[in-house]
């Protein structure tokens, strides 16, 4: 088994908070990102596949088609974009990283799942030091 990776990155906006909640609340647990006026991110996202090199290609997955496919399914909607308002599939969930890898995954594994390959994990950084990781 080969395992290739897809680098990605997208600046976005977002805020934790739950609206039952009182502002102090929201602070004491989400800290900085519960500010009500919103704040970005420097997002990195690595996507990683894994499979068996094709006979003809040598290939685990097209790299055309998987960059392809997340800049269509992911980064076009995320990249300077407001996770809580503007992400069709984001709508109605918490915009914390872990809740956003998940969603990542879901828009993606279907297609290359279609490619003879499978999704191995969505790893997603939202600073230098804080990253998610989700393998399905
Ligand atoms: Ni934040």
């Amino acid at each position: 088994m080969v395992y290739i990776t897809r680098k990605e990155r997208f600046n976005a906006a977002h805020k934790l908070y739950r609206a039952e909640w009182s502002e102090q609340k929201n602070l004491e647990i989400f800290g900085k990102c519960s500010n009500p006026n919103w704040h970005g991110h420097n997002y990195e996202l690595f996507v990683t596949v894994k499979g068996e090199p094709a006979a003809d290609t040598g290939f685990v997955i097209d790299l055309k088609f998987l960059s392809q496919l997340i800049k269509e399914k992911v980064i076009d909607k995320l990249d300077h974009k407001n996770i809580n308002m503007d992400v069709d599939f984001m709508k109605d969930k918490m915009a914390s990283t872990e809740v956003l890898a998940v969603a990542i995954w879901e828009q993606i594994a279907g297609p290359i799942q279609s490619q003879g390959c499978a999704l191995h994990s969505v790893k997603l950084f939202e600073t230098e030091n804080n990253f998610v990781e989700y393998f399905g």
